[in-house]
């Protein structure tokens, strides 16, 4: 069958894309593991996982029947007066395997409302002890989001703050770390950071920040002592640390969840994105004893957050499926084995002149270039070579399944390799 690209152009919105000119898109007519079938029938590789989200491909066995098996007994009932299994058995897991003391999970919609929660779980707590504060200290380069909430903390120029100018809360942002996470670390990189909260502290609900690897907002990954001095920082001076794990937890950068290169405890933490294994939008935040118990002795009495589809069964029965299938498989043998043909495969972009540097952490590899891409352009040519691979900015990236094969992987890199040697 061939789809309605007509009505798809006139109508239908693209994410950050033009409705006057919109950038091209390509008909999928299904997936199955690490494989994308466009409706012309060609098949392409897939290095995005869906935007961080499929660990495991495609048309999972296991996450198909615990779809199917929940939906025969409720899709979703309201979470306000109402509990269910795959809620409980979900709250369990999170609890169990996020860093400690993290005991309190808010389930919710999407990564941007986990984010929300979080920012306003800060802000509760401190109104409950008395003390309100009001700004969010983050550092620069940073995404959290497209909801005002994550969208101030997330960087001023990624996302545009200018055309929200008054609307959007003004946060503080510290530069972007110096030291990367392979360089030598110099603490003289915390000085900055640390001015701000000492200049700003009584005004400061919480750090948020993503731990280790900055995504959406220039895929960097920088130093984990960077983030034992944030954490450090947040005690001398009694902050709360939030960690956005949305696009790093459950294994992407090599760790279940990335504050464990610094083993830190943040005390509110956000996961998203592959909780659901990449089916359905789910999210959840969790926090501490101590917080949830603040806020819920403060004199609201309540945290006043309840979305409509909050613990939705259907998703929360494919998370519980997708965390067992996790915990089952050797994933930290996976993402290593990744991690190494990453290395491997990618080293050739070294020496083009196109190319800036080349990083890879985890099942995470990024080819940052000196010049920005024509996405449209570089995308034909990736499809052209059979692979899915999304460039934005000056970056191309690949972010495979954890099941991917080598050959696989190969041909992702040898596809960038390709498209950004100058021609
Ligand atoms: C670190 C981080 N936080 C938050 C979000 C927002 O998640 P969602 O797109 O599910 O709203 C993203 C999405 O890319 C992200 O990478």
């Amino acid at each position: 069958m061939s789809l309605d690209h007509q009505f798809d152009k006139k109508h239908l919105w693209h994410p950050y894309t033009s409705m006057s000119e919109p950038l091209p898109c390509y008909g999928v007519e299904s997936a199955e593991q690490c494989l994308l079938t466009l409706e012309s029938g060609e098949k392409l590789i897939d290095g995005m996982s869906s935007w961080w989200a499929c660990l495991f491909g495609y048309n999972v066995p296991e996450l198909n029947a615990a779809a199917k098996n929940q939906i025969d007994k409720m899709a979703h009932v309201m979470f306000g007066g109402l509990t269910h299994q795959p809620a409980i058995e979900l709250g369990k897991k999170l609890v169990s395997m996020t860093p400690k003391h993290l005991e309190k999970v808010f389930l919710c919609d999407s990564g941007s409302v986990a984010v929300e929660v979080s920012l306003k779980m800060a802000l509760q707590y401190w109104h409950a002890k008395g003390t309100p504060k009001s700004q969010f200290l983050t550092i620069r380069n940073g995404y959290h989001g497209d909801t005002f909430g994550a969208m101030s903390v997330t960087d001023p120029e990624g996302a545009m703050h200018d055309l929200y100018h008054r609307f959007l809360p003004e946060q503080i942002f510290a530069p972007q770390p110096s030291i990367c996470f392979h360089e030598q670390w110099n603490s003289d990189s915390l000085l900055e950071i640390t001015e701000l909260v000492i200049n700003n502290k009584s005004n400061i609900a919480a750090i948020i920040l993503e731990p280790i690897v900055q995504g959406a907002g220039g895929m960097y990954f920088y130093h984990p002592e960077y983030l034992k001095g944030v954490r450090a920082l947040c005690d001398e001076y009694d902050l709360l640390l939030i960690a956005d794990e949305i696009a790093t937890g459950f294994g992407r950068t090599g760790k279940l969840f990335a504050c464990e290169h610094a083993d830190i405890n943040p005390d509110i933490i956000c996961v998203g994105k592959s909780l659901t294994g990449g089916y359905m939008s789910l999210a959840a935040t969790l926090t501490t004893e101590h917080i949830a118990r603040t806020i819920s002795d403060g004199k609201a009495g309540v945290f006043m957050h309840g979305p409509t589809f909050m613990g939705n069964p259907l998703a929360c029965a494919v998370a519980n499926a997708s965390l067992d299938k996790l915990m089952n498989m050797n994933w930290q043998q996976s993402v290593k084995q990744i991690e190494q043909w990453l290395q491997q495969y990618l080293s050739p972009c070294h020496t083009l002149s196109t190319v800036k540097s080349v990083r890879v952490l985890g099942a995470i590899g990024v080819v940052q270039l000196n010049e920005a891409v024509d996405v449209a352009v570089v995308q034909k040519k990736f499809v052209e070579l059979g692979v899915w691979i999304r460039p934005f900015g000056k970056l191309v990236y690949v972010m495979p399944p954890y099941i991917i094969t080598e050959a696989q992987l190969k041909q992702l890199c040898d596809a960038i390799y390709q498209v950004v040697t100058p021609s």
